[in-house]
């Protein structure tokens, strides 16, 4: 399967400190990736460096072929889908949920002709739909609900029809219906055959879509455990991962951890 992410003895440096410490890791494009941690292990910054938003101190960070530093990131990006909460707060909250959604076709793609804003305006019609957002379409951004505006980021994260996407957690702060809302359409999206190559950030497990494929556990910006869902998450690594006793259980592909009691 061919790589879109690799990562190779990377280091952030920040101040005197490594918030990415000498990391490697390789994504294909079939796989899709939950990226779990506390808070501050570097899950962020991870993103950023795959989102070519950040440069690595050193190390090297190759994104669908092309090396960072040695690439015109203006021309990577448009093949990168990106959604996280600090982006939702640059959308003007008066701009409509349609064209939130059109513009990331338009600022990526440079298309002004009407021509093609027609079929873009098809396009993103249909990206809304999927994301269960249509009858929000011309609803401005700032009305909306937190779960529903977690889905537009997604849509316009899609609408360029990304190579990787990149979302940064996108469940956070959504009460339990919502959440689950959300996970039944990242699963049915990760499980489509052209879906590109994903990663997802969060801190619970509670929170994995079914039909994710790789974890990688992040603590203090370094790996502590990174593989195959099924066989990388468990008990023990959790409990390494966030430096508490944790139980895990598993049902139906969908995973639920604790504190262990004491
Ligand atoms: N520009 C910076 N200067 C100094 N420290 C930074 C900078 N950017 C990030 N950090 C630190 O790097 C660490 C990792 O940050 P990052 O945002 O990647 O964490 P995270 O895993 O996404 O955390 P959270 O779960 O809280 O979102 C944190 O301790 C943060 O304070
Ligand atoms: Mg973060």
């Amino acid at each position: 399967m061919p790589q879109v992410l690799e990562f190779a003895d990377v280091v952030v440096r920040r101040n005197t400190r490594n918030i990415i410490d000498h990391i490697d890791w390789t994504v294909t494009d079939d796989q899709r990736w939950v990226v779990l941690g506390p808070n501050g292990a570097g899950k962020t910054t991870i993103l950023q460096l795959a989102a070519t938003l950040l440069h690595p101190t050193s190390g090297e960070v190759t994104i669908l072929d092309e090396r960072l530093g040695r690439t015109d990131v203006f021309e990577l990006r448009p093949r990168i889908g990106f959604a996280s909460s600090a982006m939702a707060r640059r959308v003007p909250p008066e701009e409509t949920v349609l064209d939130v959604v059109l513009t990331a076709a338009f600022s990526v793609l440079g298309r002004w002709n009407e021509e093609y804003e027609s079929i873009d305006e098809r396009r993103a019609r249909r990206v809304l739909a999927a994301w269960k957002l249509e009858h929000l379409a011309e609803r401005t951004f700032g009305t909306l609900s937190d779960g529903e505006q977690k889905r537009v980021q997604i849509a316009r994260a899609v609408m360029t029809d990304p190579e990787l996407l990149l979302l940064d957690e996108p469940s956070a702060s959504l009460d339990l219906g919502a959440r689950e809302e959300l996970l039944q359409l990242l699963s049915g999206y990760a499980s489509e055959p052209t879906t590109p190559a994903m990663v997802m950030v969060t801190h619970h497990v509670e929170e994995i879509p079914v039909g994710f494929t790789h974890v990688l556990l992040l603590g203090d910006g370094e790996v502590v455990a990174q593989g195959p869902l099924a066989e990388t998450l468990t008990a023990e690594a959790l409990t390494r991962t966030f430096g508490i006793e944790i139980v895990l259980s598993e049902a139906d592909g969908r995973y639920a951890a604790r504190a262990a009691s004491v």
